[in-house]
This record gives C-alpha cells, sequence and structure tokens, in this order.
C-alpha cells in the first residue's frame, strides 16, 4: 500500500522552502527542516512563531503556500490528513477529540474497519479489537478495547492517538505540545513511548514550551522565529541558553526564585472549613494583601473545584468565604466579580474567552459591566485603547485589534484571557493555570507581572502543575491532596522536590 513503511530506513520528511500565508500575513517563510527515522526532532519557538502551522502542512492540514514536501527525497503533495495518512504521516492533536459514546477499538478503526471478504464487507470485530489490542499492546499501554472513549484521560486519549498511528501503518508521528496537560508522571510515561518508537525507527516530530523536557528528549532541535528557521542542532551541541535567546531574538537570563516577597499580613479572602463532598473538605487558608499563594497537587487533587466554589460557580455544601470585610460565601459570581475577585480559568477555550470575538471584545467583555455602571457606556475608542494597552503590556502577537481570538496561537489566546481580567484591576485574583502553552519568554513576563500586581497591593492564589512555576512566584504553598490541604511550604521550605514530596508521600500510602 504505502511505500513510506516497507523498509525501516524509510520515513525521512522534509520540508524544503516552506511558506505560508493567511491572507496578507506570512507565518512561515522559506522554512527548511528535515525530520529523520530513528530521531526526535523538536520544534522550538515562541507563541505564535509557526510551529503548529509547519506541523499542519507536514501532515496534510494545510497545503503550503510555496515550497515543497519531500518524502524520502521524493516530492508529495498532500491535500488532506487521510492523504498523510496513507504516506505514513501521522499528527498526535494536543488534545484528542474522541467520539464520546464509541469504544476504544471503535475509535481506533473509525474510517478503516477491517472487513470479512463478504460482497458488502461486513466487519469482523473480534479481528478489529485484536488489531487495536496488538496496537496499543505494542505501546506497553494498558488500556482495555472495550472502554468508552470519553471516559479516558487526556494521557490515554494521547497514546490511543499513537495506537492509531501505528494501526494505520504510520512511521512518521508528529506530536504537537503533547505535554502541557500532563502530570510529570504521564509526561515520563508518554516519553517512554515516544523513546520506544525512536529506537525501532520512528520518525518523531515534537513541539513543547518546556526547555527541560526538550533537552531530555530530543536528538535535533529546531527553532521558529517569526516563521523564519533561526537554527537547527544535533543533540551534544544543545545549551538552554543559547536556545532560549535564540527564541526569543535577545539575552535571556534562567529564572530564579521570586527574590522578595511583598506578602503583608492584611487577609483580603479568608476561606474557612469549605467542602463541596464528595470532591473537598475542611478547606481553610487566608490570603493576605500582596501575597502569592500557589496551590500544588496533582490533576484532579481538586484544586480547580476549591477555585471554582470560592467564586460563587459552584455550590458549596459547608463553609465560609470572606472577601475584605463581606461575607461571599451565598454571593453569585457577578457580585463576587463585583467585590473585587477575579478567577481566570484554566480551560481558556470553556469560559476564559470567546474564540470567534475579536481581541477588543475579549479584553473589554470583562469591564463592560463596571463601566457601564459607572458611565452609562463603553465608548468605542476606550475599547480599542484599553484592548490596545493590553496587547501591548502582554506582547500579544496579532495582526489587528479586531482579529478573532480563533486566529491567534495558543500562547497568544492565554496572553489575553490574563490581560482581561487584570484590567478589571481587582483585590484578589485566582489564576489557575496562567501559562499554560505560554512560551519561556512571554512565561517570563508574566512572571514578572504578577510580582508587580502583588507588589502593587493584589492578593493572588495560583494554581498550577509545573512545579517550577509555583516554585519561582509562590510566598507560600498549600498541597492539596484528594481534596484535603495535607502541607503548608514557606520561604527555603519551597524546593521542587519538597513541594512534590508533600503531596506525593500521601499517594503512596
Ligand atoms: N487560520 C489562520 N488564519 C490567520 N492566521 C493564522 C491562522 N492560523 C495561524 N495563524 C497565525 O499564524 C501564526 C503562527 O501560529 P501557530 O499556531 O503556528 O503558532 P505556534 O508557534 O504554534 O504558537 P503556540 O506556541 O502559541 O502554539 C500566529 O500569529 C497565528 O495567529
Ligand atoms: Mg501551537
Amino acid at each position: 500500500m504505502t511505500a513510506s513503511h516497507s523498509s525501516p530506513a524509510a520515513g525521512r520528511l522534509e520540508a524544503i522552502e516552506i511558506t505560508k500565508q493567511f491572507g496578507s500575513v506570512k507565518v512561515l517563510e522559506g522554512v527548511n527542516c528535515a525530520l529523520t527515522p530513528g530521531r526526535i526532532h523538536t520544534i522550538i519557538g515562541e507563541n505564535g512563531a509557526g510551529k503548529s502551522t509547519l506541523f499542519k502542512i507536514l501532515s496534510g492540514l494545510y497545503l503550503p503556500s510555496d515550497g515543497a514536501l519531500h518524502l524520502d527525497d521524493k516530492p508529495i503533495v498532500l491535500g488532506s490528513p487521510r492523504a498523510a495518512h496513507q504516506r505514513g504521516i501521522y499528527l498526535v492533536p494536543q488534545e484528542p477529540a474522541l467520539m464520546a459514546e464509541l469504544s476504544v477499538a471503535e475509535t481506533m478503526f473509525v474510517g478503516q474497519l477491517p472487513t470479512k471478504g463478504t460482497l458488502f464487507g461486513r466487519v469482523d470485530w473480534p479481528a478489529a479489537k485484536r488489531e487495536a489490542a496488538r496496537a496499543l499492546a505494542a505501546l506497553g499501554v494498558d488500556i482495555d478495547v472495550d472502554h468508552i472513549s470519553k471516559d479516558l484521560s487526556i494521557a490515554q486519549q494521547q497514546q490511543v492517538e499513537c495506537a492509531k498511528a501505528l494501526l494505520r501503518g504510520c512511521r512518521i508521528i508528529l506530536f504537537d505540545e503533547p505535554t502541557s496537560p500532563l502530570t510529570s508522571h504521564e509526561v515520563a510515561r508518554l516519553f517512554a513511548i515516544m523513546r520506544r518508537l525512536r529506537d525501532e525507527g520512528y520518525t518523531l516530530a515534537f513541539i513543547s514550551h518546556r526547555m527541560d523536557e526538550v533537552l531530555d528528549i530530543s536528538d535535533d532541535i529546531s527553532v521558529l522565529r517569526d516563521g523564519r528557521l533561526v537554527d537547527s542542532v544535533t543533540r551534544g551541541n544543545f545549551d538552554r541558553k543559547s536556545l532560549l535567546s535564540k527564541m526569543v531574538g535577545r539575552e535571556m537570563s534562567i529564572g530564579l526564585r521570586r527574590g522578595r516577597s511583598t506578602a503583608t499580613t492584611e487577609p483580603v479572602l479568608s476561606v474557612e472549613g469549605l467542602a463541596r463532598e464528595p470532591r473537598f473538605r475542611g478547606v481553610s487558608f487566608t490570603l493576605h494583601k500582596g501575597e502569592i499563594l500557589g496551590l500544588a497537587g496533582l490533576i484532579g487533587a481538586g484544586r480547580t473545584e476549591i477555585a471554582e466554589a470560592v467564586c460563587g460557580l459552584t455550590p458549596k455544601t459547608a463553609g465560609k468565604v470572606t472577601l475584605g470585610a463581606d461575607d461571599i460565601t451565598h454571593a453569585r459570581t457577578s457580585q463576587i466579580i463585583r467585590h473585587g475577585l477575579v478567577y481566570a480559568p484554566e480551560d481558556r477555550a470553556r469560559h476564559g474567552v470567546v474564540l470567534p470575538m475579536s481581541i477588543t471584545h475579549n479584553v473589554t467583555s470583562s469591564l463592560l459591566e463596571r463601566v457601564k455602571q459607572r458611565f452609562g457606556f463603553l465608548d468605542r475608542n476606550d475599547e480599542r485603547r484599553i484592548a490596545g494597552d493590553t496587547v501591548r503590556q502582554y506582547r500579544v502577537r496579532s495582526s489587528r485589534l479586531d482579529q478573532p481570538l480563533s486566529e491567534l496561537s495558543g500562547g497568544n489566546q492565554q496572553k489575553v484571557v490574563f490581560g482581561k481580567w487584570m484590567s478589571t484591576s481587582p483585590l484578589v485574583a485566582i489564576l489557575d493555570e496562567p501559562t499554560r502553552g505560554v512560551d519561556v519568554g512571554a512565561k517570563d513576563e508574566i512572571y514578572e507581572l504578577i510580582d508587580e500586581l502583588a507588589a502593587g497591593g493584589l492578593a493572588i492564589l495560583v494554581i498550577s502543575s509545573e512545579m517550577e512555576e509555583l516554585v519561582r512566584i509562590c510566598d507560600r504553598i498549600l498541597s492539596v491532596y484528594e481534596g484535603q490541604i495535607v502541607a503548608e511550604l514557606t520561604g527555603d521550605e519551597i524546593t521542587p522536590d519538597r513541594v512534590g514530596a508533600s503531596y506525593l508521600s500521601h499517594a503512596h500510602v
């Protein structure tokens, strides 16, 4: 069927002088990049640099505006993902969209069920299940093929996607930022799968914003900046500092722990005995003016649920929440926002922003209510000024202020979310995964901004699954395990090892 997996050395995919233009905007320009069998090639670059666009071209989702793709030194044209699959190329998307009610085996065979040799090709289910199970086993993954897909974790969904690639005989597998929604344990498992495939001669490509991961897993690293390839280096010649500098086009300092604390002893938000059974219980803490308090824990520990209950998004079964002098336990979310508490949720597509709306409208939507109360209306010039300030302050990469958010890269969308909430000048900000999918340069800027906001008196609660992030910015950390606070760390106790141990020690008992 396909020539690409007939010999083990096949599977060299090359982008030659690839250019991609959307309207008048050039997103990729003259990019040369070669993916080689038996190697993991990582593309790094700031938000909006063009990484996902390059992967989409390599996997048949987009046609290039100019340039060519070569597979094993022969030119190919990919008009669709299906055409790419037939050539042995498979893209594992960041959060795979699985068919809700289908079993794992059904999901894996969508569009290509094995049939018995009858006229109308009756589906041979036992054979399909056996093949699905074999593909999963080849990855060392233990997932029941009769399981309903929608109940799988994101990590498992990615594993199923890898198995789908194998089932389709694909030898070239591209992973677009697979690790950002994963826990460190899940990342380790994914990397084990990727290494296994690499060692069997597969061609792998990877995107990540986490430099530790990149340095750990890559055989080759290519750096994209503003749509151009600025460097390609191979293992042995990597150096974190120079890679970072090439990404951002200037010298980068490597992140340090927050030097000075601006925490005061003045309580702003106080949570007593908060519960929402069966998710969490007995949660008590006080957040002070100028303080940055972190919630650490495994994904699913209940941190987001706690934040949602504090903000009045979900009902509480017990407890009391006080903001300044006001009891907000039973207040509605809109009242809570008016009292000065904002919540920037982790899933920006769910309730952080409206993707089809423009940058301007997204930034100013959180202000509308307040401004309306004060002045009666929000002038169009005011809107543009506020949105323009946000775009500049957070270095949002966009071609124009009325650009729909859906056209921005993931990281740039995150910056708009952040700007949207901060423009309301709150007393307390709850930031859930504030830098998910944000590049290193922009992360630094967001950390500095969080620091400045705290210095200005803002009380900040941060939820993050990135240990480095919590260790770097927090004055104090509470560890959450299975819906309860199990430890509190301050000052010199805040190291990645100690924070990790504070909840993991509970996981092993
Ligand atoms: N369909 C589109 N129409 C217009 N512009 C687009 C479209 N898709 C992407 N872009 C623009 O192309 C640029 C590159 O986007 P891309 O998604 O490739 O970035 P990225 O490097 O993957 O960034 P991130 O790290 O944030 O995921 C961005 O400026 C984005 O706004
Ligand atoms: Mg991307």
